[in-house]
């Protein structure tokens, strides 16, 4: 991946967590993928964050493959961008530590992902999970990147990367560049099928909720028709019609019509009809993904072959603000 035509540079990490659900993919995912031809774009597979909280081996293994490849399925095209995870980069851990050193703990008490986090995990209250923003800060840092597209849940890292970078600048001179937030132009907030006033998340109980990338087209179809909506039976976007808003921004993510032309389309007809449509939409967008994603995980060595490739590019770069890093600090390199 070369920089010759001054592209920005994107940074970009998910969590292996098992499933993303269709609100990580047109609320992140779809973008990531948009965001290939006009920027210089470097994702990965964020692993070493996934276990501040406790992790089954097994399964852990698996979601880490299963993640790289759905993100390949998607669309993260390596002739583009580059698409390594996060574990293989042993810089990743390194310039953590020493960031952990230009960090105060105060500010770190003060992340409110940490808070809610300690509250749901009141037994395991680490120091990694403590420590978390300064691994996120690494992963950013150590490209140089120039912009971060991040959801509302992680702008306050986003932040404390910000403070670390231009503290640590502030001491050794122009080592780490400043990033700025991407907000995306495009990108629907999906909420609960269920009860759309909650965001969609896979965490819910109900599974009735949240509709995951790799659910089968039945699933799909049936979870739609389940979706809460009014007792209005008019397909327009209002204050107060949550459930029917939020099945009209996802028809709209996915098909690219305007509200104004999706009331048009469904202008008579009920509900019954206008879930239906949503859910095969959904399904046509997500059916190709699913394909390609089994035959990806059906050839484990082209996998290998994709995140070697780009671990070792990674590694080239990120080693380089590294040992800067660190020849600042006063180490012996
Ligand atoms: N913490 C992010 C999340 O859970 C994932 C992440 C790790 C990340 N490193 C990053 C996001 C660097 C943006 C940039 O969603």
């Amino acid at each position: 991946m070369e920089n010759t035509e001054k592209k920005k540079r994107i940074l970009s990490a998910i969590q292996p967590s098992g499933t993303f659900t269709l609100g990580n993919y047109l609320g992140a995912l779809k973008n990531w993928i948009a965001l290939q031809d006009e920027y210089e774009c470097v994702y990965a597979v964020a692993d070493l964050h996934a276990i501040t909280v406790r992790q089954d081996p097994t399964k852990f293994k698996k979601n880490i493959l299963e993640a790289y490849a759905l993100l390949l399925a998607c669309g993260i095209d390596l002739e583009k961008s580059l698409l390594f995870i996060q574990s293989h980069i042993h810089t990743h851990s390194e310039l953590a530590w020493i960031l952990n050193c230009y960090t105060q703990f105060g500010e770190l008490s003060r992340m409110t992902q940490f808070k809610d986090k300690s509250l749901k995990h009141a037994d395991n209250i680490n120091v990694g999970l403590f420590a978390y923003p300064s691994l996120m800060a690494a992963d950013i840092l150590l490209y140089q990147a120039d912009l971060v597209p991040v959801g509302e849940d992680q702008r306050q890292h986003l932040e404390i990367t910000r403070d670390i970078a231009a503290r640590f600048n502030g001491i050794y001179g122009e080592v780490f560049k400043i990033p700025e937030a991407y907000i995306p132009k495009i990108g629907a907030r999906v909420m609960s099928l269920q009860d759309p006033t909650k965001k969609m998340s896979k965490s819910d109980e109900n599974i009735n909720s949240w509709v995951a990338v790799l659910d089968k087209p039945d699933v799909i179809i049936k979870k739609f028709k389940r979706a809460v909506t009014d007792s209005e039976a008019v397909v327009r976007y209002a204050e107060g019609k949550d459930g029917i808003n939020n099945l009209m921004s996802i028809y709209s993510a996915v098909t690219g019509k305007t509200n104004e032309e999706i009331e048009r389309e469904f202008d008579g007809k009920g509900y019954g009809d206008f879930k239906a449509a949503v859910g095969e939409t959904v399904v046509d967008m997500l059916t190709p993904i699913q394909n390609r994603f089994n035959e990806y995980m059906a050839d484990k060595q082209y996998l290998e072959e994709c995140y070697k490739k780009c671990d070792e590019q990674a590694l080239y770069i990120s080693q380089k603000t590294l040992k800067k890093a660190m020849k600042k600090i006063g180490f012996v390199i």
